[in-house]
């Protein structure tokens, strides 16, 4: 019988804009790898070299694990691998990855045979560790892969695979997060919203949908036009309309936040010079004088058992 299993999980960018919460994809810029090791001693131990909490209690794959020890009533103890590749606290799904991974890697070693949606509810237990409460979009995408559509109520996935000439140039400030980023940039976003801001979400997220059907990542990149939640965050973003607007005069079809941010997202496809696309957003960071490290990368596949 399996006493251990290794999974690695993609790195993933929520929203696409007017999807908040709703939208996300997989990108195959970080992969997280856990490692579940079943142990004679009960309970559940971290071990990492990373710098992120070893209480399973406030860690994404802790508490995940914990869930489904609870959950199934396995008896065994289970030792904990992580080795994180996705920045934390970046908008690129860190805390997701993590607990994709884990939720993935239990239900192989149990044999469970769960089907995607609720390994999806398992991952996004992960993300209250890190934003305070649960949402679905990044957890989706790194278990699934691909775009995802989170429906809930009750809570189903729908994927979507990309277009193949789909392609992101992802720029990554050099800033000091804070520790739960997520929980502070879900705090400055309005409570109510207008009809007309709503209707312009509504509209362009809906040729988002029509994009990735058709296969047509200019329509993709197009429609990535956010009047609700960019406007309230961007403060948080020193340079970002700087770099909004250097990517759409290279060429980028739309650019927004990635996720929850700091990070900025510019979607293009391989026809176009993304290396041009890449420079300009970074010199649009270097105008609010940082730095950052940017990223050509394309969708990805989910969560992949290693051995
Ligand atoms: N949809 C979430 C947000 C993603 O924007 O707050 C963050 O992980």
């Amino acid at each position: 019988m399996t006493s251990t299993i290794t999974v690695a999980a993609p790195s993933s960018t929520a929203n696409l804009g007017p999807g908040f919460d709703v939208f996300g994809l997989a990108v195959n810029a970080f992969y997280d790898e856990i490692t579940l090791t079943k142990k004679k001693t009960k309970g559940v131990k971290i071990v990492t070299d990373d710098d992120i909490p070893k209480n399973p209690d406030k860690n994404t794959s802790g508490l995940v694990v914990k869930t489904m020890i609870k959950k199934f009533k396995t008896k065994d103890g289970i030792e904990i691998k992580i080795k994180k590749n996705v920045p934390a606290g970046f908008g690129l799904g860190s805390s997701a990855a993590s607990a994709a991974a884990s939720a993935v890697a239990f239900d192989k070693l149990y044999n469970l045979g769960l089907n995607e949606n609720l390994l999806v509810e398992f991952a996004g237990i992960g993300e209250k560790a890190s934003a305070g409460s649960i949402h679905y979009d990044n957890v989706a995408a790194s278990v699934l892969g691909g775009f995802v559509i989170v429906k809930t109520s009750p809570l189903e996935i729908i994927k979507i695979k990309p277009p193949s000439d789909l392609r992101m140039c992802i720029a990554v400030p050099k800033l000091k997060v804070p520790k739960k980023k997520t929980k502070v940039s879900r705090s400055v976003i309005p409570k109510k919203i207008d009809l007309s801001s709503s209707i312009s979400n509504l509209s362009n997220a809906s040729t988002i949908v029509v994009g990735f059907m058709n296969k047509d990542s200019e329509l993709i990149g197009k429609s990535i036009k956010d009047v609700i939640i960019e406007p309230a965050r961007k403060h948080m973003i020193p340079g970002f309309s700087a770099v909004k607007k250097n990517a759409l005069k290279a060429g980028a079809f739309g650019v927004t936040i990635s996720g929850a941010g700091p990070s900025v997202i510019a979607f293009s496809k391989n026809s176009k010079n993304l290396e041009k696309i890449s420079q300009a957003m970074t010199k649009g960071f270097e105008s609010a004088k940082l730095e950052c490290q940017t990223i050509i990368c394309k969708p990805s596949v989910g969560a992949k058992i290693k051995k």
